[in-house]
């Protein structure tokens, strides 16, 4: 006969006092020793998947066994984030308030349909994007709300401007994120890349007719060397063939939390849409990327689609998210967010920026001023690009090498046709010393060439 217990009574392998106590140990010990372990995961492809089993038990295991698996099974296999020497790709760190702030939100487990079905989520998401608006020195009323990733929300704003425009082209740079690539391909829209500077940002000069044009995507902050699109000039240009200007400043836009480097957002007031990726570089764990717009009415008309069984008698200030993206589940993404604002204040924020700014500032010197090395672009952020004088070859072996060590971690890009070596700078463990261990890595694996 089937049994009707309730599941609870019939889970008795977890306690989440006695099992949550011993999760919350393990996460505290991995961030004390996390910089003790490779950087770069150890394994080939396959080998995590062949000592896993090919079947879910078929009884209840106790919690212990998926922590003690953690340790002896996975722990091999990850490449550590969270560690100190991550300095590829845009380094990034999931801080306290926010991994607690995740175990609370799975635990309330609020699902966003609807303003009624989490009011309380839905409200918190609004004042956070609020907050953090005026943090970065946003203007005042935009509409914000969070997804999971620049990429959506980038092709969220695609959305929005062909709706609004009624053309397909977008325009971007050659340096922008794949991202608007993909995106431009999943809706079938077309792509011109416009070519860049000497500087690596988009050269307006070249921006060329824009009436048939739905969207420029300008970048503050590209993937590859962190360089600046001028955009007041491209919001000039947006302006006079009525075409929407989004900007992606998913890696920079935390930055400016610092007034010092609102420099890099003049003219983004101008915006029809923005993102920033606090899961970048302000201390949020992934996933969660901030969507603003300028232009709500235009997002929700792109957007909206309320079906009878999502029908209510709320008023229209009770406000339903899923009308402004492309989920209608929504998770409290807020929380961590809000937990993190919270508990490091705009100060802590400020002092997370400066000091990561400051040591890739010490680490471009140490490289400009020894022989054989050079610095390829100019550095606006935490992000070095640098290369070994010559040919390609030695700085892409000098890449295989020092990332094999497991000591340090970093990553590549293209830049006027060579290639260039990436240190980005996130992390919230960072400091002088590993900074000062990644260049003497460097250097040593160089010798060896
Ligand atoms: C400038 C920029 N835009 C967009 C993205 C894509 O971010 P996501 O992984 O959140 O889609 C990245 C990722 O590094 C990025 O550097």
């Amino acid at each position: 006969m089937t049994d009707v217990r309730p599941s609870t009574e019939r889970r008795p392998t977890v306690d989440l006092r006695t099992d949550g106590r011993a999760a919350l140990d393990w996460a505290a010990d991995y961030l004390e020793r996390v910089g003790d372990l490779p950087v770069l995961a150890q394994v080939a492809p396959g080998d995590i998947r062949s000592r896993l089993p090919a079947h879910a038990p078929e009884e209840p295991e106790p919690f212990s066994s998926v922590l003690r698996d953690l340790d002896e099974v996975l722990l091999p296999g990850v490449t550590h984030w969270q560690h100190p020497r991550f300095f590829a790709y845009f380094a990034t760190s999931a801080s306290e308030p926010g991994i607690l702030a995740e175990l609370l939100a799975a635990t309330l487990n609020s699902v966003g349909f609807l303003w009624r079905t989490a009011p309380a989520s839905t409200e918190l998401e609004g004042v956070v994007l609020n907050w953090t608006a005026k943090l970065l020195g946003l203007p005042d009323g935009w509409h914000g709300h969070i997804e999971d990733t620049a990429s959506t929300g980038t092709m969220a704003a695609m959305i929005a401007a062909r709706t609004t425009t009624g053309r397909d082209e977008v325009v971007c740079s050659e340096h922008t994120h794949s991202a608007v690539e993909k995106g431009a391909r999943m809706l079938g829209m077309r792509l011109r890349k416009v070519s860049t500077d000497a500087e690596f940002r988009l050269d307006v000069n070249e921006l060329g007719e824009l009436s048939d044009t739905a969207l420029v995507v300008a970048t503050v902050g590209t993937t590859a060397s962190a360089s600046v699109d001028p955009v007041p000039a491209i919001a000039d240009a947006c302006e006079a063939a009525g075409t929407w200007l989004h900007v992606d400043a998913a890696y920079a836009g935390s930055a400016m939390v610092c007034p010092e480097f609102r420099w890099a957002f003049a003219g983004v007031q101008r915006a029809d849409s923005l993102v920033v990726n606090p899961h970048k570089w302000l201390l949020t764990p992934m996933d969660c990327s901030l969507l603003w717009t300028s232009r709500p009415a235009e997002l929700r008309a792109a957007f909206s689609l309320v079906p009878e069984f999502l029908r209510t008698p709320d008023a229209e200030d009770a406000l339903s998210l899923s009308e402004y993206g492309p989920a209608l589940g929504r998770r409290v993404r807020a929380l961590k967010l809000w937990a993190v604002l919270r508990c490091y204040g705009r100060s802590g924020l400020q002092e997370h920026i400066r000091r990561g700014v400051a040591l890739a500032e010490m680490f471009e010197g140490w490289v400009a001023t020894e022989p054989g090395w050079e610095v390829c672009a100019p550095r606006h952020f935490s992000l070095v690009c640098f290369r070994l004088e010559g040919d390609d070859r030695r700085s892409r072996e000098l890449l295989e090498r020092v990332n094999a060590s497991g000591e340090i971690f970093i990553s590549h890009a293209v830049l006027d046709g060579r290639y260039v070596l990436r240190l980005a700078i996130g992390q919230m463990s960072t400091t002088e010393a590993d900074i000062q261990l990644a260049w003497d890595v460097l250097r040593r694996e160089a010798r060896g060439l």
